[in-house]
């Protein structure tokens, strides 16, 4: 159980908040500031103090200037001993994306100069028509992002990994703002987790263990199974068995059940989420080249999303029913492995003609979006590493969004827009359901041409989501890795927690939107 101002944390950062008279202890300052804006008096010097004063007004007139990405060290003689100031730019072009980064770059340029706790007003960084709790939040989770570092595999320095292990925010700290903060701090934490194991490498992040690491999460308030092959079997999922036959690695299913909606209310019907689980992805015996191969144990990036962004509505205790499917396999090619030219029976009937078999994520998300049936969803959404194709037509800022109907995408789009996992649309039309016709069985793995591959993949998917009242698919392939200037660390990116969050956390029923559990 997590209350607000409880010091749970994975990664220990303390976040605490204070009001305007109380002093904070941190030992660096930070001052972020709009283009050509001085410090407002009053509530800066009260902080800093006069002595302090003497020191830093001269760099107003003369050396900085608030240009966006501006930054300062300044060494004060009484404490705090450190003040960094921070560039913003022009006012007028504030946005939620900006200060996205903002907070970001604040831990960034903490951890460059070794300051371990911090202290900024958090009131003067609110963002028109964005309300302060959402901004809070912002800031919170953005925080947390920027100073995770996947540390696991290397030695550790004598002086220990630079490491904001406090922060306070300086704020009129509204109860909604709270709320927020704690909220933001639930959601960093779960994406930092969820960063940790798709970065985990393949050898170690086996379909066993990526299960035995959703049963851990979600503070008991989610009910966990895991089907073995035999129950695979029994299932008749020849898509996930196809794949997974070349690996010693056996395959997993794992499903993931969280029930928060209040008794009698609309939303029973669950929302549920599909992760692409793959937890190496070597091509199979269309081996991928060495470029291509060097990020795949990442390719179980969407079932991380799914693990992680339930244990995060859980621990938020979001009134809504939320269901996670992930089925979890390695592609690798061997004497038993699946070959191009299979025809796998998969467990809705139909089948598949495998054409290449590093199509794979295609294949087993098939027979989780058929397993998804017999929860009777209100929506069903899949986050999935899909296609190489994704990043072609997005570049590595969007995620590619595919839905069924126009309001679905829109809201997802709004939500994305929010949370800052960015996504953006690309057609769902029935006319590329020929390019995925097989000569031998249901479906092909592979489109006829070799453009759109994004689109043809999603085409495929839709082929098993179609009793579905509403289904969308995310290809996170272009998203998956953090990019520079991002401000975050290098390897994966979290991307699908926070904006699953959002999405459920916008479904729930209005007027109880959920709030850590007290
Ligand atoms: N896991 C890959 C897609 C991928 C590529 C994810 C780059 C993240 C970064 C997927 O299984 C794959 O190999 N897709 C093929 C499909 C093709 C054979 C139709 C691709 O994109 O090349
Ligand atoms: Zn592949
Ligand atoms: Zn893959």
């Amino acid at each position: 159980m997590v209350a607000f101002g409880c010091n749970y944390t994975i990664f220990g950062m303390k976040i605490t908040l204070l009001t305007e008279r109380q002093r904070a202890r941190a030992s660096a300052w930070v001052l972020p500031l709009f283009e050509n804006e001085k410090p407002k008096g009053r509530h800066v010097w009260q902080q800093l103090g006069q002595p302090n004063r003497r020191i830093v007004d001269p760099y107003f007139s003369h050396d900085f200037h608030a240009k966006d990405n501006e930054e300062r060290l300044i060494i004060l003689p009484k404490p705090p001993r450190q003040l960094i100031l921070l560039g913003l730019g022009k006012k007028n072009v504030w946005t939620l994306r900006k200060l996205t980064l903002l907070s970001r770059r604040i831990v960034r340029a903490a951890k460059r100069h070794r300051a371990s706790s911090l202290a900024f007003h958090l009131d003067d960084l609110a963002v028109p028509g964005i309300g302060l709790p959402r901004a809070a939040q912002t800031v919170v989770e953005n925080l947390l992002l920027a100073d995770f570092e996947f540390t696991q595999y290397k030695e550790r320095p004598k002086e220990g990994w630079p490491k904001v292990n406090s922060v306070e925010l300086i704020t009129g700290a509204s109860r909604e703002v709270r709320d927020a903060v704690a909220m933001g701090k639930i959601i960093g934490e779960e994406t930092n987790e969820c960063r940790r194991l798709a970065n985990t490498p393949g050898s170690d992040m086996t379909p066993e263990r990526l299960a035995r690491e959703a049963q851990s999460q979600g503070h008991g308030r989610v009910r966990v199974r895991i089907l073995n092959e035999a129950a695979l079997r029994k299932l008749k999922m020849g898509g996930i068995l196809g794949v997974s036959r070349g690996s010693d690695n056996r395959p997993r299913f794992i499903v993931m059940e969280y029930r928060g909606a209040r008794r009698g209310a609309a939303a029973r019907k669950p929302i549920v989420l599909v992760g692409k689980g793959v937890t190496f992805d070597s091509g199979g015996l269309n081996l991928k080249p060495e470029q291509s191969m060097q990020d795949m144990h990442m390719d179980m990036s969407g079932a991380a999303a799914v693990i992680h962004g339930i244990a995060a509505i859980a621990r938020l205790n979001l009134p809504i029913n939320v269901v996670g499917l992930i089925p979890a396999v390695e592609n690798m090619p061997g004497s038993a492995g699946f070959r191009p030219g299979d025809l796998l029976k998969t467990m809705s009937g139909k089948t598949i003609e495998v054409l290449n078999t590093d199509a794979e994520g295609r294949i087993i998300l098939a027979d989780a979006l058929t397993y998804a049936k017999r929860y009777d969803p209100s929506l069903v959404l899949d986050v999935a590493t899909l296609t190489g194709a994704a990043m072609v037509a997005l570049g590595q800022r969007a995620t590619a969004l595919f839905a069924t109907n126009p309001k679905l995408e829109a809201t997802l789009r709004e939500v994305g827009e929010v949370s800052g996992d960015y996504v953006w649309p690309l057609p769902l039309w029935s006319e590329y359901e020929e390019d995925i016709k097989a000569t031998f069985g249901d479906v092909a793995n592979l489109g006829k041409s070799r453009w759109g591959g994004a689109i043809t993949a999603a085409a495929f998917l839709w082929q098993f989501a179609k009793e579905f009242p509403q289904w969308a698919h995310l290809d996170i392939a272009p998203t998956m890795t953090t990019i520079e200037g991002q401000e975050l660390s290098k390897g994966a990116s979290g991307v699908g927690v926070r904006l699953l969050v959002e999405l459920c956390r916008r479904l729930a029923p209005a007027r109880r939107r959920g709030g850590p559990k007290r």
